[in-house]
Parts: structure tokens; sequence; C-alpha cells
């Protein structure tokens, strides 16, 4: 008998979790991979995220909307356009703007691991409510991340600054998480200096839009970056409002097991042609290694 079939490997837990998790979420999923560690359901997150056993995700990443689509002006390609990327983003109202955010991060909150993570993105419309929505929630707020743009559109009124920053807030479950960090890979990154909380990364290559844009994409590099500091091969990544799911194809890309929800169809289409996109490259690349092993194996047989 082949001892292998009983073998139980950190990849066959975390497996068994991750479909355990999905089965429970009760709904058809909008797409599943062929590597079955992608799935992505369309859905109000604040309707499925009670169905996510609690203690089961061990990282989050959460781009809620800003609620800043109200008749503002902003500067695109060089022409002044007025901010509206979708219903989805037009304000309810700094109360309601409130609940919603409690709503959503209480059930966040409840299905992270003991020692797992949360990371969540926004600018001054909703960032305070965000951070006070978890101070109340009793996260451990871990780090403020300034996320520099480096190159953002200039500011057309000249009454203000240029707006070149966004924050990312770092929390653990509670005060009680022992958080994973990746200090030692972090360091490396950043030439072997310990790495600091401003982060220099430019918005979205072109390369990462080929199919379609969606209004607030980030930039993979950001994500990359958020992945590898906090989370081990395999473990379960969660986003409750993934748009074109960049969270997503970083956490293919690193081996890690993921769940993404939006409410829009159009989102979770380009999520579908991106997690594509990077499938087929990725056994295209597969098979030309098998291609030029097999190819030295016969050189070798001559
Ligand atoms: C800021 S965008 C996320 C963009 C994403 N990080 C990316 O890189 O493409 C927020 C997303 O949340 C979705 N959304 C808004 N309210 C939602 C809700 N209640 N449940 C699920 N998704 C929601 C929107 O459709 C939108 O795609």
């Amino acid at each position: 008998m082949d001892n292998n079939n009983f073998l139980i490997t950190d990849d066959s837990i975390m497996r068994h979790s991750y479909k355990y998790i999905i089965s429970k979420i009760g709904i058809k999923p909008f797409y599943v991979n062929k590597d079955e560690n992608s799935t992505f359901f369309k859905v109000d997150c604040l309707n499925v995220l009670d169905s996510i056993p609690h203690d089961s995700i061990n990282m989050i990443f959460a781009d809620p909307p800003y609620f800043l689509s109200n008749g503002g002006m902003t500067c695109h390609a060089g022409k002044r356009v007025s901010v509206d990327k979708g219903d989805w983003d037009k304000s309810m109202g700094i109360e309601a703007t409130h609940v919603f955010n409690i709503e959503w991060l209480r059930r966040c909150q409840n299905v992270l691991t003991k020692d797992g993570t949360i990371w969540v993105s926004g600018t001054s419309h909703i960032i305070y409510s965000i951070g006070f929505a978890m101070q109340q929630l009793g996260f451990k707020i871990l780090n403020d991340i300034a996320w520099y743009k480096i190159n953002p559109p200039p500011n057309l009124s000249c009454r203000y600054f240029t707006h070149a920053t966004e924050t990312v807030l770092w929390a653990a479950k509670n005060k009680m998480s022992k958080h994973y960090f990746n200090y030692p890979l972090m360091r490396k990154m950043n030439n072997n200096k310990q790495m600091q909380s401003l982060w220099s990364i430019t918005a979205p290559k072109p390369e990462e839009k080929i199919y379609g844009k969606h209004p607030t994409q980030k930039p993979i590099a950001l994500l990359e970056r958020i992945v590898l500091a906090s989370t081990k091969k395999n473990d379960i990544v969660l986003d409750p409002f993934t748009g074109s799911s960049t969270t997503g194809i970083a956490a293919y890309r690193l081996g890690r097991y993921f769940i993404g929800i939006d409410n829009k169809k159009e989102y979770l289409d380009k999520s579908v042609k991106r997690l594509n996109f990077e499938q087929r490259n990725k056994h295209d690349v597969r098979q030309e290694i098998k291609k030029v092993e097999k190819e030295v194996e016969k050189l070798v047989a001559v």
C-alpha cells in the first residue's frame, strides 16, 4: 500500500479547512478556479460573513467603499472629471457609514483565527471611522501604514496639497492575539534594513489592467507585500470587498487559499479573467519546465 496516501501535510489540513469553510457558506460560488484554491461569491458581504465558521480565516484584506463619489472633481488622464466610482461609493452620511463599518468589521473579527490579522485601506473619508470602530470592537491596532502613491494625479483646484497617500490599518483580532509578522523577509526586501510604515508604491501598472480596470483597483505590489508580511504558505485569506480581486491574485501567486466576496457581477467577471490569466501563465511556465526537462533527459540518454 502507498503510505503517501495517508500522509497528513500542512497543505492537506489547510485544503480540508478551506473546503469546509466554502461548504459552510451555503450559497453557490460565482467561480472556483481549477486549482480549487480561489473562490468568489457574488453577494452582499453582510449577508454571508456570518456563515463563515468563527476562528477560521488567517488574514483579511478589506478595501471597503470610501463613500467619496459625491459630486467632487478630480483629474484623470490630464482631464477634469467628476468623482463617480459607482452607486456603491455614494455617501450614506457619516453616522450610517460608521454603523456599516462596525457591522462588517464585527463579522470579520468573528471569523479571524485567534492570531489572525486584518488590513483595511482608506482615505480620510472613512479611515477615522474604521479606526474608531476597531477600537470599539477591541481589535489590537498594530500599524497604520502610509501608502505613498509616488505619482498621484495633481490637485486641480490648487486650494489643497496634492492627495498623495492612503492609510492601511493593520490590526490583530484582539489584545490577546500573537500575530504573525514575517520580519526577516520584510527586512530582506528593504535592503537588510528594518522596514518602515511608509510604503512607496505606484498606482497599478497598465499590465494590471489588461482586462479593464476597476475604478479603485489596488496595485498588486501593495497586496503582495501585505500577504508576504502577514501570512504563511497555505494560509486562508479573505477579501469581503474583493472588486477585481487584487488580493486574490497576490494570494494565488504566493500559494495561499483565497475567498473573495463582491456584490457586483461586472467586477467578479474581471476577477475571473485576471485569475485565469495567472493560472494560464503558471501552467505555461510549468509545461515549459517539463518540456526542457524532457529535452535534457533525451540528451543525457544519447
Ligand atoms: C474599493 S472597491 C475594492 C477594489 C479592490 N481592492 C481591487 O483591487 O479591485 C470596493 C468593492 O466593494 C464592493 N462592495 C460594496 N459594497 C459591498 C457589500 N456590501 N458587499 C460586497 N461587496 C461590496 C464594490 O462593488 C467594489 O467592487
